[in-house]
């Protein structure tokens, strides 16, 4: 049986995060850096395993304590990858690619294909990462965050990285997207990540991502407000791109503002698709699961409960 998430934090004032219990070890060849530099960040610093295989609860805890996440907003995330990219008969995630380290695969299609599985929660337009057309979506990519420092010089206060850069980078990658990548997707869920992960750098620590600084104090602001305001400096229509600079809106898939309907199309079309019969011990799980991402859907918005695989 699979634990319940953990509740929030009793104490959640500000603390050192790259404390002693919490320092900084380089990955090693067997360890499996991925696309999420908050991710990566937590394992480089213990606070998940190290190896990069963990649990949705080692997780969430990681991200409460070292990032000030809040705990309806962990388990939306949390439990979004484990549901598109983990395990969900051992309850193990990959941060980095597939491995055998998260056991015995579900039946396909049925991915488990770690969190730099491409057009599940990775997708397009990151701000660090090439698109998958071009070459691995999950390594960082000097050239892109090189891009990233001179946005923050160019449209920052003082040459930080806040909703100015944040805005205009996001609309840069997007059209740089639209010119050049044949198979560009830009629809629900990932237009969603994309803006509250523009958002996440504003807090100071993330950007050890290759090197070994790491700074110390986080408080997270706000994830949705801020994503309006990037989104509301450059609107946009989500879209697939049909071959270079091509790109074909798609008016009736969710908007970015519609976050019950972004919660139902990842629940019944991209969830339910790894899954087309689930039976015994997996729909279980899985239903156990859709109930903890759902509890971590009521972050900010009132959305109904959605049974892909019906109840037990
Ligand atoms: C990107 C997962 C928490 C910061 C991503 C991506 C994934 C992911 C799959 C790749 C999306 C893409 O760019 O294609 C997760 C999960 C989390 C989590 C499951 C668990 C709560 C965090 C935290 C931070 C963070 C705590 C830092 C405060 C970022 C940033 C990006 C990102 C900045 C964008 C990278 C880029 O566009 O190049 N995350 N993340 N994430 N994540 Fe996380
Ligand atoms: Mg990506």
């Amino acid at each position: 049986s699979i634990p319940n998430p953990p509740g929030p934090l009793a104490d959640d004032s500000l603390k050192l995060v790259a404390d002693a219990a919490h320092p900084f070890i380089a990955p090693g060849p067997n360890d499996l850096p991925g696309s999420c530099p908050g991710m990566n960040t937590l394992a480089n610093h213990g606070y998940i395993p190290r190896n990069g295989v963990a649990r949705p609860d080692q997780i969430i805890t990681a991200v409460m304590e070292a990032f000030n996440f809040g705990n309806d907003f962990a388990k939306f995330v949390v439990y979004q990858a484990l549901l598109l990219d983990g395990n969900p008969l051992t309850n193990l995630l990959s941060i980095g690619k597939k491995t055998h380290e998260t056991g015995p695969d579900p039946p396909k299609p049925a991915l488990v294909g770690g969190l730099s599985q491409h057009n599940t929660f990775e997708g397009d337009t990151s701000m660090t990462r090439v698109e998958a057309f071009f070459g691995d979506s999950f390594v960082f990519n000097e050239e892109l965050f090189q891009k990233f420092i001179s946005f923050c010089e160019k449209f920052g206060f003082n040459g930080t990285y806040d909703i100015g850069p944040a805005s205009e980078l996001r609309h840069q990658r997007l059209q740089d997207s639209i010119q050049t990548s044949p198979q560009l997707v830009f629809i629900a869920p990932r237009i969603l990540s994309t803006y509250s992960e523009a958002t996440l750098p504003c807090s100071s620590s993330l950007m050890d991502v290759q090197t070994t600084v790491s700074s110390a104090l986080t408080r997270f602001p706000q994830i949705s407000p801020l994503s309006q305001q990037i989104f509301d400096k450059h609107p946009f229509t989500s879209g697939v791109n049909q071959g270079v600079n091509n790109f074909v809106l798609m008016p009736n898939t969710p908007a970015l503002t519609d976050f019950c309907g972004i919660y139902k199309d990842l629940v019944n079309r991209v969830i339910a698709s790894q899954h087309p019969n689930p039976t015994g011990a997996l729909k279980k799980v899985l239903n156990k699961n859709l109930t903890f991402l759902f509890d971590g859907a009521k972050v900010n918005h009132n959305c109904t409960q959605e049974f892909p695989f019906g109840t037990d």
